[in-house]
């Protein structure tokens, strides 16, 4: 699914959002540290918004039904559309919003995020209007807001962009042009995790220990600076010693569990350069550095053997 495809007729308009990936960073970045992030075109989302005469209703696979009666979990989406609507001058009715997604929720793949930019985008396609990278993000960061508390809005950033982009909060966007082609491979641990109550627990672990957490957190800011490095000059073996480095900063922070860990392990015994989760954590998925593609083909094969629920290998290509 291209992030980009927007189409429109009268009756029907359709959004469509990749998911992301955080390469090195999670957490810290909440905290005014830097993070790297990958859009991740494997999975992704298309909405599409249909005049139905009646209530707003959606159409998903969590819920199917008048949009006033949505469970709380989707407190988020409803919200975003609400004021996109104010936002279009758009009439609340006589709208059908489908939501199709391959992203699986709670697994650190930006789920949510590529909703709420999937969705807003297709509202903006029905009401025949073209929309800035900023509009977007506000309206759809609505919905995170709801969803994670405070996030740092790497992630719906991530969801609009085509390139590995850093980020830091309030400053500007740098996109980064890794130098090489790097070997991922994504595995899920099977395990739902909830970003919310992760970024709480690191939040509070703060509290709690102000100085050594905020040692860690500033720790993984530096390996994330070496990992921009890494992609830019110094290539995949100095990348994947990083990842390996920020996972025991992410475990000290809590947010590992033996799911994760036990995936982790089990990539680096088959030779990857380095592993850590990805996303949130506390479930999820890793994020693991291959040697090459053959390698990547072998170390997939082996992570849904060894009972990864679902493996994805991907190349980010070099940007020359
Ligand atoms: C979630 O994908 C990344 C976190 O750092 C939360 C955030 O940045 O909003 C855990």
């Amino acid at each position: 699914m291209s992030a980009e495809k927007v189409t429109t007729s009268e009756q029907i308009a359709i959004g469509v959002a990749h998911s992301k990936l955080i390469l090195i960073g999670e957490h810290a970045v909440v905290h005014g540290q830097p993070a790297i992030a990958i859009p991740f075109p494997l999975v992704g989302v298309e909405s599409v918004v249909e005049y139905v005469p009646g209530s707003i209703k959606f159409d998903s696979s969590f819920y199917h039904g008048p949009m006033n009666l949505a469970p709380k979990t989707m407190q988020g989406i409803v919200n975003s559309v609400k004021e996109t609507l104010n936002y279009l001058e758009l009439p609340k009715k006589d709208l059908l919003i489908q939501i199709k997604s391959s992203i699986p929720p709670g697994k650190g793949l930006g789920s949510s995020a590529s909703v709420a930019i999937a969705v807003v985008k297709s509202l903006f396609s029905y009401a025949e209007r073209s929309f800035t990278t900023d509009e977007l993000l506000e309206l759809a960061n609505i919905s995170e807001t709801v969803n994670h508390g405070s996030p740092s809005g790497i992630d719906t950033l991530t969801i609009t962009t085509e390139c590995p982009v850093w980020y830091e909060k309030e400053h500007p966007i740098y996109f980064i042009r890794p130098f090489d082609d790097f070997h991922f491979i994504v595995a899920d641990s099977g395990e739902v995790g909830d970003t919310r109550t992760a970024v709480e627990s690191v939040t509070r672990l703060l509290r709690s220990a102000p100085k050594i957490i905020q040692g860690k957190l500033e720790r993984i800011g530096e390996l994330t600076h070496q990992a921009k490095h890494a992609l830019e000059k110094a290539g995949k073996n100095f990348l994947g010693q990083l990842l390996n480095e920020a996972q025991k900063e992410l475990e000290a922070l809590g947010v590992s569990d033996a799911k994760l860990n036990r995936l982790i392990e089990f990539a680096r015994q088959e030779g990857a350069l380095g592993a850590k989760l990805t996303g949130a954590g506390n479930g999820g998925c890793i994020i693991a550095l291959a040697k090459n593609e053959v390698h990547s083909r072998q170390l997939a094969d082996k992570l849904r053997k060894f009972g990864a629920q679902a493996v994805w290998p991907f190349v980010l290509k070099a940007q020359n």
